[in-house]
């Protein structure tokens, strides 16, 4: 089930006995690590209350097509691109018939039209119903349109009849669910990523810092979240939007960043559900100043008349990546190095000085990549081996890292 984490489930109801497994359902998906949004057409809420499917999926549910108040908010347009998935479950014949002609009556079939995500039914009717005729032809029309059939199951039926047409149990639901997702290669493990530049105080106004757009470290949250990893993006001040599905935390300084992954990691190892063996990723992207003003002035520093020199006495931050690397379990820590000349050997050195799993080394003196840029050029060094990837843009040149990474854990 491990595939259902993270994923954006929308779950339609219908009208049926059946309505009430989908309370079920509903656990079954939280409990595997999905988010669901639950959308009840005017029948289904004859059979179960949309209050207990608010209460067991902890967001409201969708009822109108027509509502101003929705409308505004998560409406059907966006709930149709929001979804992973669409699974309705379970899916009365009348749905069925209008799902198959394209109807957009109401809410849930309006976002079946408009949804570019798979779209999944699992029917549940009395056998004559689902043996009919009429039925069977909608069914094969929808499968030949792509529309996904979860069973249905054969047994007793509410209306005392045997045969085909039970809703298939929450479990079996789920457990196709899950496998019709494909597994990322970093499915089940914990990403931590630092990006941007730090800033180091001088007093109140100035600082020290540097260029690093933070684009490269959003770039690698983004692919590590697509290739199913949960992801904290801790990002020093960068005006980059927070990618979706990826936890962020704000710092500013150089120890504000060691606090913030401490904390992270100390965190992830105390879950024992991560801990084996290379479950934990750490890539320390971001550009940390190397050194701060001992002292940061609490006042603003005046100019002196007549003084053309204002000395300032730096000390050295301390060496994140170097700290991770020490940590027991090690997370398998992937470094940057940023260097003007002689990357390759300057890389060489840092993977083995700071005991590194893995270091992409980029060239910053070529202006056309590296630092603001939406293009860069890496090699991908570790121990055994090294790998260039030509000029590309940071999410490609993030892909290829991730795919990487997961090669070598
Ligand atoms: C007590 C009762 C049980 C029903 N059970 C089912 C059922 O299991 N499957 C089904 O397709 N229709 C069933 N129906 C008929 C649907 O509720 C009806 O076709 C309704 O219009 C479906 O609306 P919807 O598809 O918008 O939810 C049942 C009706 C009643 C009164």
């Amino acid at each position: 089930m491990q595939r259902l984490a993270n994923k954006r489930l929308v779950l339609g109801v219908t009208g049926g006995i059946a309505a009430y497994k989908s309370a079920e359902l509903i656990r079954r998906l939280i409990d595997a690590g999905a988010e669901v949004r639950v959308v009840m057409t005017s029948a289904a809420q004859e059979f179960i209350t949309p209050l207990t499917l608010q209460a067991l999926s902890g967001n409201p549910v969708h009822l109108a097509l027509l509502d101003t108040e929705a409308e505004a908010g998560m409406g059907h347009i966006e709930l149709a691109r929001w979804g992973d998935a669409l699974l309705i479950a379970p899916a009365s014949a009348d749905f069925i018939a209008r799902l198959t002609h394209g109807h957009g009556n109401d809410l849930l079939t309006t976002l079946c039209l408009a949804a570019r995500c798979p779209i999944h039914i699992a029917p549940a009717m009395n056998q004559g119903m689902w043996a009919s005729s009429a039925n069977q032809n909608n069914i094969q029309q929808l499968e030949t349109n792509g529309i996904h059939l979860i069973g249905p199951g054969s047994g007793y039926q509410a209306c005392g009849d045997i045969g085909l047409g039970r809703m298939s149990e929450p479990d079996d639901i789920a457990q196709i669910l899950a496998d019709s997702f494909q597994t990322g290669s970093l499915t089940g493990t914990q990403v931590v990523i630092t990006a941007g530049p730090t800033r180091e105080a001088i007093d109140p106004v100035r600082y020290i810092s540097n260029h690093s757009s933070g684009k490269m470290g959003f770039a690698l949250a983004e692919a590590a979240r697509d290739a199913g990893a949960t992801v904290t993006l801790i990002a020093g001040p960068v005006n980059l939007a927070t990618p979706d599905r990826v936890n962020r935390i704000n710092v500013v300084s150089a120890e504000d960043m060691l606090v913030a992954t401490t904390e992270c990691l100390d965190h992830l190892s105390l879950n024992s559900s991560v801990s084996s063996e290379g479950s934990i990723i750490f890539i320390g992207t971001a550009a940390v100043a190397d050194y701060r003003p001992d002292t940061s002035a609490t006042q603003k520093i005046k100019k002196t008349q007549g003084n053309p020199n204002l000395t300032l006495q730096l000390i050295e931050n301390p060496d994140i990546i170097a700290t991770v690397a020490k940590r027991s379990p090690k997370p398998f820590t992937v470094g940057f190095a940023a260097e003007t000349q002689n990357v390759l050997a300057y890389a060489n050195d840092k993977i083995a000085r700071k005991n590194l799993d893995m270091i992409i080394a980029n060239d910053v003196s070529n202006k056309d990549i590296g630092f603001n840029s939406d293009l860069n050029a890496v090699t991908i060094i570790w121990p055994e081996g090294n790998k260039t990837v030509d000029i590309a843009s940071k999410a490609i040149i993030a892909n290829s890292i991730i795919q990487q990474i997961s090669l070598q854990l």
